[in-house]
């Protein structure tokens, strides 16, 4: 399965070796069986699994927050479910195996033929059983059947219902602002878990039996994505974060001191409407607007701009250099669409953007526009006359856009001044490579030989190749919660194998440094703008949240209840009052 197998395992190891003999740890023994680490929406789904079958978790977030990616995910592609058949589709794990092989090119066949065959019970059925309430039903370019399953609005309205169930049981414990910094190997397995806390820079270990890396993806570690970058395909002199803060493989460097290597690392889901985010140094929007055209960097169309996402993004990413232009008049200007960061919700976006030098040009005419967006004037004024005429006579003989094989609506010609120019560049997004696995969701070191204890779930697995070479399509958070579920099975089992049966079962206290907030915690003593103003470490989402909070002048009551807004949200049942406010801005 390894395709990719990278030359750096040996450096990692010293360097793991190394960070994990000097840390002064304090060694902590914890009454959890299963160390989970990551609340993404695969490490909640393992937590609650793990914890329904009667093991104590702990989880360990880098974050101050769950949720991970999916509060940038909008839809699950689920099999035969009821809102499907509700609505008079007959959805099958055949016809779903057929379309997501088809999509996909290479996906893995036997963790796709199990997802589709389980999605409906495992992930629809277990989701709306937690209070998860599914919608609106949609369909993926070329499938046979609607089944992108949507709540009303962003998945954040799928973890949150999860993250309150774990809140909720006794089983589980948190500890926020914690990152996993190594992996404990005794006698060839893993023993334990190494953390570091953001807010204090007190490093712990944890020992356990079993460990499920549910840690995401890479696509927020560029260099380690250009690495991977497909072969034959030309490397982007720019290319934007379109990923999680924290998605940064972390997974992968935890394993590879056991000998893991990562499979399909090249397989990377890359968007290629990336506009830079003015509020967001080196991270990107995404941008939409079926009005426009797509010129490169020669002024020329190069693509159908109504095909399917697979058609555009390969077209778009074999450009060199990887970077194009999307053109449209003042009458498209309307059917422009910004989505991929929360500040957008509160301002208008349309203008702001196209107002900006730094992301639009602008001029009355096409050579102007060509001169102010740095394309060469003639080719682009030939270009766009040569569109129009393509409009007028109900016919697009470059590509197809127009005429008798038409997809969407006909498009208008572009003569409305002004006229506008964005570049784009390529975004990355999802992993759909990463840990390798085997069927009960043990990662596997290089030579195909089980890591003893070590589990992985979700996008650090790239999904375990369900998505092949294409992703998009909504086949990363079902697979996310089916894995998340799979790995906290076998981990139970494990425990149970080694775990002395005839042992008392401690209570699952958690430890008091867990969740007590830092000595002297700051935030008591100093107003909002204070505290937003002093960069510290731990308090990354506080501070771009409350930044938003200011800026819309929201009142604290809004979200916070009893006097804690000066301190952070400590007891399950404060937690449980904030998770009301997550869907305000995601
Ligand atoms: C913009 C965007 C849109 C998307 N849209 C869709 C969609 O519509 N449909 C779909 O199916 N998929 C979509 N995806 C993909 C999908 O959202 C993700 O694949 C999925 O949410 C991954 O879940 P996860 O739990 O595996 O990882 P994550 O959500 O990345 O969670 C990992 C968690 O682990 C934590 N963590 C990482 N390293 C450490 C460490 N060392 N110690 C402690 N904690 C750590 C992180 O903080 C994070 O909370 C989209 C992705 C993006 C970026
Ligand atoms: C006042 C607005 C606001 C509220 C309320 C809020 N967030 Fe956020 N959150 C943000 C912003 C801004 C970001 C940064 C993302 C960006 O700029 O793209 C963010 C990022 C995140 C991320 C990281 C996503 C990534 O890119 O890695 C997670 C996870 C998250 N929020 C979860 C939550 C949860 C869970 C809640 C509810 C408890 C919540 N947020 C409440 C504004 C908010
Ligand atoms: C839109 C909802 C919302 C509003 C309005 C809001 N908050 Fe918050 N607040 C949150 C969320 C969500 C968190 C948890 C964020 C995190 O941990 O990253 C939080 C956390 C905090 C924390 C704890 C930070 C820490 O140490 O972890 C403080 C302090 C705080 N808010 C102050 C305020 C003040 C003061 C106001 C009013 C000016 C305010 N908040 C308004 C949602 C809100």
């Amino acid at each position: 399965m390894s395709r990719t197998k990278r030359g750096l395992v040996p450096l990692a190891i010293i360097g793991m070796l190394l960070s994990a003999a000097c840390q002064p740890v304090e060694p902590v023994a914890t009454d959890a069986d299963i160390i989970v680490i990551g609340a993404g929406i695969a490490g909640l789904a393992a937590a609650l699994e793990a914890e329904s079958l009667g093991a104590r978790v702990l989880v360990v977030e880098a974050n101050s927050v769950a949720g991970g990616h999916a509060v940038k995910a909008h839809s699950l592609a689920l099999v035969d479910t009821p809102l499907q058949r509700s609505r008079g589709f007959a959805d099958s794990p055949d016809k779903a195996y057929r379309d997501f092989m088809a999509w996909g090119e290479d996906a893995d066949p036997w963790w796709l033929r199990s997802y589709a065959e389980a999605s409906g019970e495992q992930v629809h059925d277990w989701l709306a059983g937690l209070g998860v309430r599914f919608t609106t039903l949609s369909a993926a370019p070329q499938a046979s059947v609607p089944r992108l399953h949507a709540t009303q609005g962003s998945a954040t309205r799928v973890v949150v219902p999860m993250i309150a169930e774990a809140l909720r049981r006794p089983g589980i414990t948190f500890l926020w602002n914690t990152e996993a910094t190594g992996l404990l190997r005794r006698d060839g397995r893993v023993r334990g878990v190494y953390t570091e806390r953001s807010r204090t820079g007190s490093k712990r270990l944890y020992r356990t039996e079993a460990v499920i890396l549910a840690t995401g993806g890479q696509q927020s570690n560029l260099e380690l994505v250009r690495r991977s970058w497909k072969r034959g395909q030309p490397l982007p002199a720019r290319l934007l974060i379109g990923s999680g803060q924290y998605a940064t493989g972390s997974g992968l460097r935890l394993a590879e001191p056991f000998g893991a290597a990562g499979t399909r690392l090249d397989q990377q889901d890359i968007a290629i409407d990336g506009l830079p985010d003015p509020r967001r140094p080196g991270h990107g929007l995404l941008v939409r607007n079926p009005a426009a055209i797509r010129v490169d960097a020669t002024g020329r169309r190069f693509t159908n701009e109504a095909a399917s996402g697979k058609v555009l993004t390969r077209a778009a990413l074999a450009l060199s250099p990887v970077t194009h232009w999307l053109l449209f008049d003042a009458a498209g200007a309307r059917q422009l669409h910004i989505s991929g960061a929360p500040w957008l919700a509160g301002t208008n976006s349309q203008r702001d953007i196209l107002d900006n030098p730094a992301l639009a040009s602008k001029a009355d005419s096409i050579e102007a526009l060509a001169i102010a967006a740095g394309l060469p004037p003639a080719a682009l004024v030939e270009t766009v006359q040569r569109f129009n005429r393509f409009v007028d006579q109900g016919m697009d003989t470059d590509f197809g856009r127009i005429g008798p094989g038409m997809n969407g609506l006909r498009p208008s010609a572009l003569r409305q001044p002004p006229f506008y120019a964005m570049q784009l560049y390529p975004m990355t997004r999802a992993s759909m490579g990463g840990l390798d696995i085997d069927h009960e969701a043990r990662v596997l070191g290089g030579a195909g030989q089980v890591i003893q204890g070590l589990f992985a779930a979700g996008e650090a697995t790239g999904v375990a190749g369900i998505n092949g070479s294409h992703g998009g399509e909504g086949s990363f958070l079902g697979p996310a919660v089916f894995l998340g579920r799979i790995a906290a099975r076998h981990a139970v089992a494990l425990v149970a194998a080694v775990q002395d049966p005839a042992a008392p079962a401690t209570p699952a206290a958690p430890s008091p440094a867990a969740t007590a907030p830092s000595a002297g915690s700051p935030a008591a003593a100093a107003g909002l703008p204070e505290l937003l103003a002093r960069q510290r470490r731990g308090y990354w989402h506080f501070g771009v949240s409350h930044a938003l909070v200011m800026e819309r002048a929201a009142a604290c009551d809004g979200c916070h209840r009893d006097g804690w807004d000066t301190t952070p949200a400590l007891s399950s049942e404060q937690q449980l009052v904030q998770l009301a406010s997550c869907t305000r801005c995601h």
